[in-house]
């Protein structure tokens, strides 16, 4: 198969007329002086040689180049950004998180406690807290539009349907994460809600009651809920979407994404006589 060509930033500039950059010994026209390189010539240089370096040690090349530049069907529009826009929300709840897991204590006694001083004491921390805060209810309505757009687009349909059952997965997580992390504030609000939530759940077929005792570490709400919730928040479930994320897009890269569905295929003929 052949690879596409890496990013012209990437590639080595071919030598003006009359110099040769100093490959072969020489420097400038006629073997004389040559002419000083720019910051920019030097800044593309400089990444060059940082990507060469870690390529002829990895090999990483030719993956990431099958990996990144991938040809993409005519029609490709702005909706086809929303599942990087979803990645983007999960990465920044990420960052936000481990900010907030440093000073957040997961104790019934000293979890309210805790939040506040995240909001009133510690430095930046009302804005850190407030990322996270506004980017789940982001991540959760951008995932929807995601959702819509590959369903509307047809691109649940073979051979895709794989990718789809593994979207389907990740809202159910991500929805996961937006109960877990609710409770954590540890407040009157967040403290009522959750028992509501999870006496719906408890409500469920077959599998419901399990569900909440599972949550709750018991039939009652304890003084380990707090942990169970917060273990599940910050370990079992982000950890389960990294994975997610990472099959999805394997799945997209190798299969490509799907044309808009006004954009009409061209008959065989056509096709055979592009390709004389
Ligand atoms: C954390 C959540 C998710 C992330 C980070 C994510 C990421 C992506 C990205 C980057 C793409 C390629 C670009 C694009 O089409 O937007 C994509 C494609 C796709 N996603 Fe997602 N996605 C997520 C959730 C979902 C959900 C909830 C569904 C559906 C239930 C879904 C179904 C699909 C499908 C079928 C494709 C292929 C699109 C096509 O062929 O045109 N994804 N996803």
């Amino acid at each position: 198969m052949k690879l596409p060509s890496p990013p012209k930033a990437l590639r080595r500039s071919p030598p003006r007329p009359g110099q040769d950059n100093g490959r072969n010994g020489r420097n400038g026209r006629n073997g004389g002086p040559a002419t000083k390189p720019t910051a920019k010539d030097q800044a593309v240089e400089g990444v060059a040689g940082v990507v060469g370096w870690l390529d002829e040690r990895t090999g990483g090349s030719p993956f990431l180049r099958g990996f990144l530049y991938r040809k993409t069907p005519k029609g490709t529009n702005w909706y086809y950004t929303l599942g990087s826009a979803t990645m983007f929300a999960f990465l920044s709840q990420a960052v936000t998180g481990v900010f907030l897991a440093m000073y957040y204590e997961p104790d019934p006694t000293r979890a309210y406690e805790s939040a506040s001083r995240i909001t009133n004491e510690v430095f930046l921390g009302e804005f850190v807290r407030g990322m996270h805060r506004w980017g789940s209810t982001v991540m959760i309505i951008l995932i929807f539009l995601h959702m819509g757009r590959t369903f509307f687009f047809g691109a649940y349909k073979y051979p895709r349907e794989l990718n789809w059952i593994i979207g389907v997965v990740l809202v159910v997580l991500t929805l996961m994460m937006g109960l877990t992390g609710y409770l954590l504030p540890f407040d009157q609000r967040s403290f009522w809600a959750t028992i509501v939530a999870v006496n719906l759940n408890s409500s469920g077929p077959v599998v419901g009651p399990y569900l909440a005792d599972f949550l709750r570490v018991g039939s009652e709400f304890g003084p380990t809920t707090i942990s169970r919730f917060y273990a599940l928040h910050m370990l079992a479930v982000p950890g389960l979407i990294a994975a997610l994320i990472g099959a999805h897009l394997y799945l997209v890269a190798k299969l490509g994404t799907t044309a808009p569905p006004w954009i009409k295929a061209k008959p065989d003929a056509q096709l055979a006589e592009d390709e004389v």
